[in-house]
């Protein structure tokens, strides 16, 4: 079934992730530490045609996404590396509702590349400077939260440009063990706020805030976030500075839950828009590093997919 990925509703009392729901959140937890992948290969799926997974690929897939909200795949020799295949894989996998954001091409999916000049010089990601953690579309509309992301690559830089991963429940985990006030300063409504993106006397983006943890219509979890220190307003509240630097700690400590990969050509990362970050890379010119970004509303999901 495909994801309505409705905004964020009042959890159920039932809901893991609900803070009332202290016996459904242990069975979760503990089930979820049990699963968890302990090394970075526990992730990889290799698919001969992207556009039509068999029925043990779809069942990789679905697999490592239900143990850890991503999955690194390689598509294999010859399957190409066009944006209409990341397109059809992606429907396999119950995720069609793209974000239109600021950079994106017409087709909605966004090429990843240096750019030295043209608006979106200014973002990190279209730079060669490390990227720190964070959740894509932590600035979008409630109504329009990024909740699963494809990122292909169809050429790596000559060096550099490693990513790493955390499954945002993980962090749940970690932050609900450590303290369950944390979660709950996060859960708030006004926990993050990220300015408004004026350029040159412009607002292209107004002010917006809103929680690091909600729960979405479907029961999900889902995380907004970032590890910036510019443009990013904390609530001035000693739950939420103390989650927030307890977050910060979790990423700078090597952690179990870290996965670090760099991508090849033909690999990408599927995700339920898990923490991620990336290293700085080098830059060439002429063949410098390019990768796809397609980020949707939806959650990926195998379950319904049926051609
Ligand atoms: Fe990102």
């Amino acid at each position: 079934m495909i994801s309505s990925g409705g905004v964020a509703t009042k959890p159920g009392p039932n809901n893991p992730f609900s803070l009332t729901a202290d016996r459904a959140y242990r069975a979760w937890r503990d089930r979820k530490l049990e699963r968890a992948p302990t090394a970075v290969e526990q992730l990889m799926v290799e698919l001969r045609d992207p556009a039509c997974p068999d029925a043990a690929e779809q069942a990789a897939l679905a697999e490592r996404l239900d143990r850890a909200n991503m999955v690194i795949y390689r598509f294999g020799p010859g399957a190409g590396h066009g944006k209409s295949l990341i397109r059809r894989f992606g429907r396999r996998l119950g995720l069609e509702r793209l974000d239109n954001n600021l950079c994106a091409d017409e087709d909605r999916i966004t090429t990843l590349r240096v750019v030295a000049e043209r608006r979106t010089g200014e973002y990190i990601p279209y730079t060669n400077q490390r990227l720190n953690w964070h959740t894509d579309g932590y600035y979008n509309r409630p109504q329009e939260q990024v909740r699963g992301v494809i990122l292909h690559c169809v050429r790596p830089a000559r060096e550099g440009g490693e990513n790493a991963f955390m499954d945002h429940e993980i962090a749940y985990i970690l932050l609900r063990d450590e303290n369950p006030d944390y979660v709950r300063a996060l859960m708030a409504g006004d926990a993050m706020t990220i300015p408004a993106n004026v350029q040159g006397g412009v607002e292209i983006r107004p002010e917006q805030g809103g929680p690091v943890f909600s729960i979405d219509g479907d029961g999900h979890l889902h995380m907004r976030y970032s590890a910036r220190a510019r443009n990013i307003v904390w609530k001035d509240d000693p739950d939420t500075r103390a989650a927030a630097d307890f977050l910060l700690n979790l990423f700078q400590a090597d952690s179990p839950y870290i996965f670090r990969h760099r991508l090849e050509a033909g690999q990408g990362v599927v995700s339920n828009n898990v923490l991620h970050c990336r290293t700085q890379f080098s830059h060439d010119s002429d063949a410098g590093r390019l990768l796809y970004r397609a980020r949707y509303f939806d959650r990926a999901s195998t379950a319904g997919s049926n051609g």
